[in-house]
């Protein structure tokens, strides 16, 4: 005799399966790529110079860095985040830093918004964990 799953499991393993293809759609949705330059290129060499070393997005959950990018705030609550990823403060290193001058006219948001989707690709539990500094 053959025993059958009991209707409500089958239901219940496609509902969560359903539910993480869901939630991964939902995440950002911005260029990793070009997140990655600018956070290597940008955010990385401020890090290596005065955090004490890089910070790598493999540190930290996606519902880690989600919580702390809807914080914005910087160096333990002391400033913006986003202002790093702004026109402005891209203007003020581009003479030399590349990928500041490169990306020297993309509106903030997008560029923000290009680093968190890296940062979330790149976590501990992310698409692509990167430690890759
Ligand atoms: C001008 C220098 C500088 C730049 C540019 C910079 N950071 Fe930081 N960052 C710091 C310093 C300093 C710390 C504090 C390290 C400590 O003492 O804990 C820090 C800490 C962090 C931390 C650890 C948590 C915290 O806020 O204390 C994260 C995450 C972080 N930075 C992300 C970024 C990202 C993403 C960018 C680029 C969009 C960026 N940083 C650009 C200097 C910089």
């Amino acid at each position: 005799m053959t025993k059958q799953l009991p209707l409500i499991n089958v239901l219940s393993i496609c509902l969560v399966g359903c539910g993480l293809v869901v939630s991964a759609a939902n995440a950002a949705d911005g260029d990793w790529k070009r997140g990655r330059v600018y956070y290597q290129n940008v955010c990385t060499e401020c890090h290596k110079a005065k955090a004490g070393g890089p910070i790598a997005p493999n540190t930290r959950t996606m519902a880690e860095w989600t919580t702390y990018l809807k914080a914005d705030k910087h160096v333990k609550g002391k400033e913006s985040l986003a202002k790093y990823a702004s026109k402005e403060y891209r203007a003020s290193i581009k003479s030399t830093n590349k990928a500041a001058e490169k990306y020297a006219d993309i509106p903030d948001e997008q560029l923000f918004n290009d680093v968190k989707t890296f940062m979330l690709k790149g976590a501990k539990d992310g698409d692509s964990p990167a430690s890759c500094l």
